[in-house]
């Protein structure tokens, strides 16, 4: 089945009791038994199961193309019961631009366990190969990353994992199925924060971890999920679930938003560099156009200028909104090293872009009066 069809179907059946086509939110906690104490209906406690979180998990597996799905209370809870998940003085690999809360999670979250990291530049294959070690089992990446928009090759990574006895994650919440499948090019996991594009609206927080074959650590973050109990909340599954049905038009509309404004800005005088893989000029185009059928509503830009023109033009906008957080309906402009501290990789002069579903021309004429005015 194609992944339109599936993003409305997949997970969802008419309400047997009702003929609700709409599924209903099943807020009970608990379920009942029948006489001989089985329960008929797989379903006992809402924490362990429930059947608008399995609606959920059931598409996003399908959309995919894995096999079983875990969905959790955050994109972060997610990372959290994969770490949970590892044994003591297990090396992780992952990306030098990965979204800045992993380093938060492992460094302050997981401080005191005896986690080894070795954060690398994705992009450059030799790099990655040459910082595995024997004790390495988790390769955490993403492609494209946050905000510099490098891209890592899916197959060469999931090759140089498997080769070393180590399970790889692909963060996909920068392009959702819709335009790239990490599980069909050999990753062993996907991750997303379902916050963002895969929920679409701004208006719920939730993560998903989702397999194509059986593996320890997905065991284990189950046991996670289920006992230790980091479960999104029956509504929120349903709004995710409600946002997943037009996530094929939204991706499309988000992609050739971002096309046109990436052009837009380079080929404006102010703007020094534009990061984003649907333009020739991305070092790594011809992967981009290899591994993923559209190229995506994240954008980052550096200005001329610096710093303060970068807070200049971000402070300018209109119509655009500034705020953090990325995938929702409107288009939002952060400056990325503010937000991430002190320690940030970020260039100074950057501002990262998602382009939301407003029409093109409105955001260029934001951007070309914010650029002017900044
Ligand atoms: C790429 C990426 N991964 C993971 C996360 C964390 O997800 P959440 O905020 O749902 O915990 C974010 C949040 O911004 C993100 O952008």
């Amino acid at each position: 089945m194609h992944m339109e069809t599936l993003a409305v179907h997949a997970g969802r059946r008419v309400d047997p009791v009702t003929g609700a086509v709409t599924a209903p939110i099943h807020l009970s906690t608990t379920f009942e038994r029948a006489a001989d104490g089985s329960y008929p209906l797989g379903f006992s406690y809402s924490r362990e199961e429930n059947p608008n979180r399995e609606s959920l998990e059931e598409c996003l597996a399908a959309l995919e193309g894995g096999t079983q799905a875990l969905a959790f209370g955050s994109g972060l809870a997610v990372l959290t019961a994969v770490l949970q998940g590892l044994e003591p003085g297990d090396h992780i690999v992952a990306g030098d631009d990965v979204y800045y809360g992993l380093r938060v999670v492992v460094h302050q979250v997981f401080g005191k366990w005896p986690l080894e990291i070795t954060y690398v530049d994705m992009a450059d294959e030799d790099k990655v190969e040459a910082a595995m070690r024997p004790s390495t089992r988790l390769v955490w990446f993403e492609t494209p990353s946050n905000p510099l928009m490098k891209l890592a090759g899916l197959k060469a990574i999931g090759r140089i994992a498997r080769d070393a006895n180590a399970i790889s994650i692909c963060d996909a919440t920068f392009t959702t199925p819709l335009i790239q499948r990490p599980l069909d090019c050999g990753v062993d996991m996907v991750m997303h924060s379902t916050t963002k594009y895969i929920s679409g609206h701004s208006d719920v927080v939730g993560g998903v971890l989702i397999t194509k074959f059986d593996n320890y650590l997905f065991e284990r973050v189950r046991k996670s999920q289920r006992h230790g109990g980091a479960v999104p909340s029956p509504f929120d599954c349903w709004l995710t679930l409600r946002g997943v049905s037009t996530l094929a038009c939204r991706m499309r509309t988000h992609c050739e938003n971002a096309g046109k404004i990436a052009a837009f800005l380079e080929g404006h005088p102010a703007v020094e560099r534009v990061h984003y893989p649907g333009l020739a000029s991305h070092p790594r185009h011809e992967l981009a156009k290899e591994q993923m059928s559209g190229f995506g509503g994240m954008l980052s830009f550096e200005l001329r200028g610096g710093r303060a023109k970068a807070m200049a033009v971000a402070g300018a906008v209109r119509l655009i909104t500034r705020a953090t957080s990325l995938g929702g309906t409107h288009t939002l402009i952060e400056h990325r090293a503010s937000i991430e501290g002190p320690e940030t990789r970020t260039p100074q002069s950057l501002l990262r872009l998602s382009v939301g579903l407003e029409n093109a021309g409105d955001l260029i004429q934001d951007l070309e009066q914010a650029l002017r005015a900044g």
